[in-house]
């Protein structure tokens, strides 16, 4: 049931900071430790590489859980959209391990990966919010999202959700490994879910953003660099799939390789910038968008801020930033589809979850 709210869109991103705080709920045995089937990390020890399969956000999700893995747990990890993988399957490493990531459980494209992994008699693991769904009941294991019922097309409950219970794998992974890390997650998640929190408290910032930039528009580009990255296409695919703006999601150093010739007066490009390592960076793309006409909307983190900035980020964990940079961008693409007359829960062309290849 949606309430008092308009959408469902805007109740699942509003849900965002108790998603968390239940996740860490489920995730703690009677000690306060975050923990994994044991099983599960076992499997985890003895692949030589994990192979993360997904589609749409999900996929995004996973490109995110790849950072975290590989940094926090030392393993390689490989991120692939499902349908590409299940007809040009790459030259697999010699212990794989397959992690599904899926919402509903039930997309046909990851499924036709799973059915041949399966077949090829490798062990995988099910990321999802429905239990006794297809890809879980096919797989050897579940990790549940526990993030309740998702309805609105545009995944974005789950997505948060997905990065948390890869975080809380990287960290159990890391821990069975000896791997000292040199901080608390169930501490930096309880963080997040605060910042979480404000953020969604800031919906009139968001509204006012959307309505400046996007009210007019025909296209969008959102720009990051490492991490930010990543958000930047989670952030593109939330504003095309409600709003129908063209938007595209780009590694801040690329655009320059050719489609910076897009870029007219008032183009306006949102920049993420929450990664220190990358700041400058970032901001010299920035720059350089700005010098073909672009309208730049930088969203940083507070302790990287500059004057520029339109809007700033309380400060988390640098790895756990795509939990929140994520809110921004969901409540702007949510408005912006608002402002333009669509219909937000429900887009056209499109389905909550996807049955056929
Ligand atoms: O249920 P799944 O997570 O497998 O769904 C994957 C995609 O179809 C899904 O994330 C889609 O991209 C959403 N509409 C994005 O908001």
């Amino acid at each position: 049931e949606k309430g008092t709210y308009p959408h469902y869109m805007l109740k699942e991103i509003d849900e965002q900071p108790f998603v968390m705080r239940r996740i860490i709920q489920k995730y703690q045995d009677e000690n306060g430790q975050l923990t994994i089937d044991p099983q599960i990390i076992q499997e985890v020890l003895n692949a030589d590489r994990l192979y993360i399969i997904a589609c749409g956000t999900s996929y995004h999700a996973g490109l995110v859980g790849k950072q975290l893995i590989e940094k926090w747990a030392k393993i390689p990890v490989e991120v692939h959209v499902a349908s590409e993988f299940s007809y040009n399957m790459p030259l697999l490493s010699e212990k794989p391990l397959f992690i599904y990531i899926s919402q509903s459980g039930e997309t046909a494209d990851s499924r036709a990966v799973l059915v041949q992994t399966n077949k090829l008699g490798y062990k995988a693991i099910t990321i999802t919010n429905v239990p006794g769904s297809t890809l879980s009941r096919e797989a050897d294991y579940t990790l549940l999202l526990h993030a309740g019922p998702e309805i609105a097309v545009a995944s974005t409950k789950a997505y948060t959700a997905q990065i948390a219970v890869l975080a809380i794998l990287a960290v159990t992974t890391a821990k069975a490994k000896g791997i000292e890390l040199d901080f608390d997650l169930v501490k930096e998640l309880a963080i997040t879910a605060n910042v979480m929190e404000m953020l969604c408290d800031a919906k009139e910032e968001m509204e006012k953003i959307a309505r400046e930039y996007l009210a007019a528009t025909r296209n969008c580009f959102f720009i990051g660099r490492a991490v930010d990255y990543y958000v930047c296409l989670e952030g593109a695919l939330k504003l095309k799939e409600i709003s129908y703006i063209q938007a595209e999601g780009f590694a801040g150093g690329e655009l320059k390789h050719g489609t910076i010739a897009l870029i007219e007066d008032g183009t306006p490009v949102i920049a993420l910038a929450t990664q220190e390592h990358v700041n400058l960076n970032i901001r010299g793309n920035v720059k350089e968008v700005v010098a073909r006409g672009a309208n730049p909307c930088i969203i940083s983190m507070r302790g990287l801020e500059t004057d520029e900035d339109r809007f700033v980020i309380p400060a988390v964990h640098p790895m756990l930033t795509p939990l929140v940079s994520v809110v921004p961008l969901q409540l702007i693409a949510y408005y912006a589809a608002l402002h333009r007359g669509c219909d937000v829960d429900k887009p056209r062309n499109l389905a909550k979850s996807v049955t056929v290849e």
